[in-house]
């Protein structure tokens, strides 16, 4: 039956992660190589008291079909906790949709037409390139680091084709939980401001600082040419599948289009008990928590790293958000160390899908969220014998 299946779907990256993690899954490996919040943390008692409410309030109503933009108290929130930073976006400018990832397929499926021009970090995130992916569009990476995206790199990418969008998480990136600095911020929006090119700017991780101070959005540099994306995933649970667009007037009206034509509208109960959940209770001092306990565990992570890691590997120190990224000496391939890693029962994900053509051979993306800090410093010292071992096999 292969030949019915359209052309669409046959560049799509593979879903080597997903068989990565039914490995990772298995009795008495240490995973740090999936990418789940902590449950530990999740408001259960909170959101089951809001659930209460929102019976009380707006009884059968929760259950009823709803309009395509969203539950429009939730939107105002949002508004307002933009307005908060200094960003304006009003809420008729947000787009409630099934958790960010949803907000990716709309922009896809907005923007681009086959072989159209997509900037995509290096390493980038992989829902992103999948998503954007099944339109087909011509990916140019451009390499991530400590300071954020090569402006160099990004400049010679756009003065070789025009492209529709460039793709950015510029606070604790997945994967390498690297953050944007404000002056790299400030160059890249000097070079988009020229051109004819959207930015998306996916941010479900900029809550969780542990330090350092928060940088400006591009939002405030490149109003009109900068697409949010947003989510309560990461600061309060992720299975109820809410997140948001925010976008300029420009877009707007055709992603609320292919909204409605995807799915009519976002799940009107959830989006009511996350509502009643904000109102009831200091969504601050709950993220307050979820900070404090990500801070420790990648405190954790690193000085077990600092131990355990063999000293010719390098490491990136997140400010925030839920990961870390491994760089390996180049020639030694985190594919090879993975097969020694299970074998020592502890799992991470390899570096390569997260590059497009391949690259990253020698890197890995390593989760401290999900896992304490006891079976951190266990996990870690695992993978440093793991590479010894890699290592002293190549010589
Ligand atoms: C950078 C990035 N964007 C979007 C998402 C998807 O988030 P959501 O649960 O809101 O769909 C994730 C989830 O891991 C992510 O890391």
């Amino acid at each position: 039956m292969e030949n019915l299946i359209a052309d669409r779907m046959s560049d799509i990256p593979k879903s080597f992660i997903r068989e990565m993690l039914k490995i990772a899954s298995q009795p008495n490996i240490i995973s740090f190589a999936g990418g789940l919040p902590n449950k530990d943390l999740f408001p259960t008692e909170s959101l089951t008291a809001a659930t209460e409410n929102v019976f009380k309030i707006y009884g059968n109503d929760v259950f009823q079909y709803s309009n395509s933009e969203g539950f429009s108290k939730l939107r105002a929130y949002i508004a307002e906790t933009y307005s908060k930073k200094n960003i304006d976006i009003p809420a008729k400018n947000i787009l409630i949709t099934n958790g960010a990832q949803q907000g990716l397929d709309l922009i896809g499926k907005v923007l681009l037409n086959e072989g159209d021009g997509v900037i995509i970090e290096e390493p980038g995130y992989l829902g992103a390139i999948q998503a954007f992916s099944l339109y087909n569009p011509y990916f140019s990476p451009v390499a991530v680091s400590e300071q954020g995206m090569d402006l160099q790199q990004l400049e010679l990418a756009i003065s070789k084709r025009t492209h529709k969008l460039l793709y950015a998480v510029p606070n604790f990136q997945n994967p390498s939980g690297i953050t944007y600095s404000k002056e790299n911020r400030v160059g890249l929006a000097e070079i988009i401001q020229k051109k004819n090119i959207f930015i998306v700017e996916d941010d479900p991780y900029g809550e969780l600082r542990f330090s350092g101070s928060p940088q400006p959005s591009f939002k405030t540099y490149i109003p009109d040419k900068t697409i949010m994306l947003g989510s309560f995933s990461k600061i309060i649970v992720p299975g109820f599948r809410i997140g948001w667009i925010a976008a300029p007037d420009a877009i707007f009206e055709k992603l609320l289009i292919a909204k409605q034509a995807s799915d009519l509208h976002t799940c009107n109960f959830t989006q009511y008990i996350i509502h009643q959940y904000l109102q009831d209770n200091a969504i601050d001092t709950h993220i307050e928590r979820v900070i404090s306990t990500y801070s420790e565990q990648c405190q954790c992570m690193i000085s077990s790293i600092n131990r355990f890691f063999p000293k010719n590997v390098q490491f990136t120190q997140p400010e925030g958000g839920m990961f870390l990224w491994v760089t390996l000496p180049s020639g030694i391939s985190a594919m090879d160390l993975f097969d020694i890693a299970v074998k020592e029962k502890v799992a991470f994900v390899p570096g390569t899908p997260f590059y497009i053509n391949d690259k990253g051979d020698n890197t890995l993306r390593l989760n401290f969220s999900s896992v304490d800090t006891a079976t951190i410093e266990t996990g870690i010292k695992r993978l440093g014998n793991a590479m010894r071992k890699l290592q002293e096999n190549q010589r």
